[in-house]
């Protein structure tokens, strides 16, 4: 039997990690400057916690969980994004004490049984950031402004930033009612899906991938004209921000988005670049969760990035630079390579990066697995060089060499490979 990954799920590979950690890194500095600190939470969660943050009658709550049951048979789900998880922690450890606003962000795989296409996969990555506490405008476009400044500082541009506002949850009813007037008259034209949910929330219709759906709701009435004075000031102020900010935006009143949680501004970041899956970033934000969730009634406001949506976007856009060793090491007989697996060791303390070989080979190996890795420079040490006292240097690119003193050679080298790489 041939073991290979499952559907949906994949490695990421060496040569791709790298552009991941920069991703994690910037992330991890950007954040830290607009104040926010890392937290980790788990992996696996109960269930309930994800249906009843997120809502059952989303497509995440109703299909997609990967849900086991632990030995007394209480059903375990394994999270299919990280804000229910993050207000969990944020009541469990009451992190409202320390700090009556709190700025949270979390990094890591989630989990979601959808049907994989280009960009959306069952184990995927996000970039997450919440805000605790701040009920107003700024916060929420202070987080758009963060997503919007990651992304450049990335080298991501040409994206485009979509926002609506769902309202709260009294000015969202009446919008409901309207729209479940309007879904009944046309109810022959949705799926059995839809049809469910024009009874019981009849927002998630947006989400609906049907095409006779969707052509449906397009001509739906618009929330905007729906939501209360206090939310539309509210609305109003957030775009008046992003203005000043000088962030163009796009008034998108179909953003409903997928999860039940959200209450007056919701946005996404999209791209034209990836086919079905345009966004790259979505958020909003959800003054009833951490209440809903057990907690005291404190707002929030917050978005998560799909890493791989940003890594493809990447790879289309640069060339990867590729590292390469700073030095190889080419020892021949015993002495010498029992002299140079300590020198070898010295030098990478120092930061170089520096590969040899683990067995015994003939000088034409070494040198052809030294081009084959692209080291920059090459050592060259034999019995003839350990009684001069002096190896031979042998500059790859340049094809010169020169002599070293082996004496004090981790220093030597130390000094010549940092004065050649600047
Ligand atoms: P979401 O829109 O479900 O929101 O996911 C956010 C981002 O995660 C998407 O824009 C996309 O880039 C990425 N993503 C989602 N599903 C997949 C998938 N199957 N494969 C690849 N990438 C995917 C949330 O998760 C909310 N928790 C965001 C939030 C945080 N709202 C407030 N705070």
């Amino acid at each position: 039997m041939e073991f290979t990954t499952i559907k949906g799920f994949k490695d990421i590979l060496p040569e791709d990690v790298e552009t991941w950690q920069r991703l994690e890194s910037e992330a991890r500095r950007v954040f830290h400057s607009f104040g926010f600190k890392e937290i980790r939470p788990p992996l696996l969660e109960r269930t309930e916690l994800f249906s009843r943050g997120i809502g059952q009658e989303t497509d995440i709550v109703s299909k997609e969980m990967y849900t086991l049951k632990d030995s007394k048979g209480r059903g375990l789900t394994l999270r299919p994004e990280a804000t229910a998880s993050v207000v969990r922690a944020y009541v469990q450890h009451r992190l409202y004490l320390k700090n009556p606003i709190q700025k949270l962000f979390t990094i890591g795989p989630m989990f979601r049984h959808e049907r994989p296409q280009k960009g959306r996969f069952r184990q995927f990555h996000q970039i997450n950031a919440e805000i605790f506490g701040d009920p107003g405008s700024r916060s929420d476009a202070d987080i758009i402004i963060m997503a919007m400044f990651f992304l450049e500082t990335i080298g991501l541009s040409g994206l485009g930033l979509h926002i609506n506002s769902l309202g709260c949850h009294k000015c969202r009813d009446s919008f409901k009612k309207e729209l479940k007037e309007y879904l009944i008259q046309k109810i022959h034209a949705l799926c059995l899906d839809c049809q469910r949910r024009t009874e019981t929330n009849p927002l998630r219709v947006f989400d609906c991938k049907v095409d006779t759906c969707k052509e449906t709701v397009s001509g739906a009435p618009s929330i905007l004209d729906y939501i209360c004075e206090d939310c539309q000031e509210h609305f109003e102020s957030v775009q008046s921000y992003l203005e000043s900010s000088g962030i163009p935006f796009v008034l998108n009143h179909k953003l409903v988005r997928g999860l039940d949680y959200y209450t007056r501004t919701t946005f996404e970041i999209q791209t034209d670049r990836l086919g079905a899956q345009n966004a790259v970033t979505g958020g909003g934000r959800y003054d009833g969760l951490v209440k809903l969730l057990g907690g005291p009634d404190h707002p929030g406001t917050g978005f998560a990035m799909g890493i791989e949506r940003l890594v493809a976007l990447l790879d289309e856009d640069a060339e990867q630079e590729v590292r390469t060793p700073d030095l190889f090491v080419a020892a021949l007989g015993d002495t010498a390579e029992k002299k140079a697996f300590n020198w070898v060791n010295d030098l990478r303390r120092t930061g170089i990066w520096v590969e040899t070989e683990y067995s015994s080979k003939g000088l034409k190996a070494q040198m052809k697995r030294a081009g084959r890795l692209g080291a920059r420079k090459v050592l060259i040490v034999g019995e003839d060089e350990l009684a001069s006292g002096k190896g031979i240097l042998r500059d790859m690119e340049k094809k010169v060499q020169e002599e070293v003193e082996l004496q004090n050679i981790v220093n030597n080298l130390k000094g010549i490979l940092k004065e050649s790489t600047g």
